[in-house]
């Protein structure tokens, strides 16, 4: 397969592709020629599937954590409250396995279960094999969709889905896009739906152990409109784009030039406009350039809107938090990068940062804290406190960037 007629993105997936895909396909093949271009049917990758009874048992606990979601899109557009489940489960028993199957199989609703990787361990190892070879996050919902229902209207995603069917069949209808290449950046359109805008692409049925490929953009209907409930995983591979590195860039830019006098000055419809202000706005965007430089420079992937959850990336994490343990010998301790991919987010309060593993949890660090870290690669704890950190701020620091996020990791002396 000759590589020049692959993106960039696909070329470096491929010089990566050592994990495997959900889809049991020629991953060069799919790169080339579908990925990010066009549907693809093919059965899912033995060795990922998911009974009914490993469904439910684990639902309680999604449930508990907030990563249930209850569809019925005809008269519940947001989905049902919480609220409202809990009590109707409370009448059949509470919060148990056998609960959810009889609430599930007397209601019209379809059940979706996020962080499907968390849950069940072989989903966990396939979204995390998928996150290495795009180098990006994965996610997985779990969706369990009553008999002759549908969970969702026609919609499209802003990043690549894998829908895997485990029980039961469910069509996807494919249309073409009508917002090409959505991502995370970009604002969610409206899909129009009459006759002359919506372009069928083709129709797929999918039956246990079958897989296919939408990719981000491509509009899709999907029903169950067999006898049986249908369950079956979405595997989400979110696109970090060059909107997500600017949009960030940009953020931690504005988070230093807000504080710059010039910046501040009043100024008047004349002002802008003016030859003397043409002048000035290319030294105001020098500036700009220069402190977006120097936010690549020190955050790199943090500027990406997803954190891969690589198994590699998962290891340095864990690394990252056995060397805590180091954090006893003293003022010798140095905090380094662990490598591990992570994501900073600057907070409208400028003192602090958000620091997180996943981009779903995001830990608060004072900002000053964050970057005498980053800044100084190796810094050891005695000269934390000489840039006149407290010993609480330095423990509650570290802790959120050691031990909560696995960014950085802690090293003794060298012998
Ligand atoms: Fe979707």
């Amino acid at each position: 397969m000759p590589h020049e007629n692959l993106s960039r993105l696909a070329r470096k997936a491929l010089e990566r592709a050592r994990g495997s895909l959900v889809l049991d396909i020629d991953a060069e093949r799919f790169l080339a020629t579908e990925f990010e271009r066009s549907p693809l049917a093919a059965p899912a990758r033995s060795g990922i599937e998911l009974s009914w009874r490993e469904f439910f048992e684990a639902l309680p606990r999604c449930h508990q954590q907030g990563e249930m979601r209850y569809l019925m899109p005809t008269t519940s557009p947001r989905g049902l409250p919480h609220a409202e489940v809990e009590a109707a489960l409370e009448k059949l028993g509470g919060l148990t396995p056998e609960a959810f199957e009889r609430y599930f199989y007397e209601n019209p609703v379809t059940f979706a279960a996020q962080g499907g990787a968390e849950l069940w361990k072989s989903v966990g190892v396939a979204a995390r094999n998928m996150a290495e070879l795009f180098d990006t996050g994965v996610s997985v919902t779990v969706l369990a969709t009553p008999a002759r229902t549908a969970g969702t209207d026609i919609h499209y995603d802003n990043a690549d889905v894998f829908p895997v069917q485990f029980q039961g069949e469910k069509r996807w209808e494919v249309y073409e896009p009508q917002d090409e290449f959505p991502c995370m950046r970009t604002p969610r359109r409206k899909v129009a739906t009459d006759a002359g805008s919506l372009v069928a692409y083709q129709a797929y049925d999918l039956k246990p152990s079958d897989g296919l490929y939408v990719p981000r953009g491509w509009i899709h209907r999907v029903s169950n409109r067999g006898d049986e409930a249908s369950l079956h995983a979405s595997f989400v591979a979110h696109a970090n784009t060059w909107l997500s590195v600017f949009a960030n860039l940009m953020d931690h830019a504005f988070d230093t030039l807000r504080s710059h006098q010039p910046w501040r000055e009043a100024l008047t419809t004349a002002d802008v406009g003016s030859p003397e202000a043409r002048a000035e706005l290319e030294r105001f965007l020098e500036e700009l350039g220069r402190q977006m430089r120097s936010g690549l420079a020190e955050s790199g992937p943090a500027s990406f809107d997803y954190v891969v959850n690589s198994p590699s990336s998962d290891e340095l994490r864990a690394r990252a938090r056995e060397s805590i343990a180091a954090v006893e010998s003293g003022s010798g301790v140095t905090v380094r990068r662990s490598g591990a991919h992570y994501l900073v987010r600057h907070s409208d309060d400028g003192d602090l940062v958000r620091v997180s593993a996943d981009g779903a949890r995001f830990h608060d660090v004072p900002s000053r804290f964050f970057y005498s870290v980053l800044r100084q690669d190796g810094a050891s704890l005695a000269d934390l406190e000489s840039a006149s950190f407290s010993q609480q701020e330095i423990v509650e620091g570290l802790y959120a960037l050691v031990y909560e996020t696995g960014a950085f990791r802690l090293e003794s002396p060298g012998p």
